[in-house]
């Protein structure tokens, strides 16, 4: 009688180690992944990388790029463009490229009401630096 109850005792026993060890984890990783996420950290430490990848650097434009995309529909250079706005083939005989960005960057100072936009904070300084300097280049 004594030994049926440690068996059942035994029994009862082995049944709650086991449920004890079976808990499930949510935060368990098995030793493989966890091996290979501090290896991962690791190797972006010592690259000097930080571990979350960064977004693609923007593809640069050049100033031929941007006139025809932001500019041509309304203004003419080398024969081609808008007409919205004046030609500005030549404009160097009478300006400079700091007026080109100065216009670009606030129309309506200086053609109050005349529908330019403004452009902004839409152009990186060496692209407004380099899309003034186009303009101008072409005489
Ligand atoms: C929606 C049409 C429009 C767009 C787009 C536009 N402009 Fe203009 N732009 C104008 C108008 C209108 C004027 C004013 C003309 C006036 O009243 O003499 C002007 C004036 C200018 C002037 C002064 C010209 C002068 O003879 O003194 C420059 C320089 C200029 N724009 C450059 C640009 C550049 C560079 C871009 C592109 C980043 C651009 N504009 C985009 C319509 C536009």
């Amino acid at each position: 009688m004594i030994k049926h109850a440690i068996r059942i005792l035994l029994c009862l026993g082995a049944a709650g180690f086991l449920f004890a060890c079976n808990k499930p984890d949510p935060n368990h990783l098995s030793w493989k992944e966890r091996r290979a996420a501090s290896l991962a950290a690791q190797q972006a430490k010592e690259k000097g990388v930080p571990a979350v990848a960064k977004a693609p650097e923007p593809v640069k434009k050049s100033p031929q790029e941007l006139f025809a995309e932001r500019c041509q529909v309304c203004h003419r250079l080398k024969g081609r463009g808008g007409e919205a706005g004046p030609d500005l083939t030549g404009i160097s005989r009478r300006a400079n490229s700091d007026y080109v960005a100065s216009v670009v960057c606030d129309p309506d100072t200086h053609f109050p009401g005349t529908g330019m936009p403004s452009f902004a904070g839409q152009f990186t300084d060496q692209e407004l630096h380099d899309l003034a300097e186009y303009v101008c280049g072409v005489k």
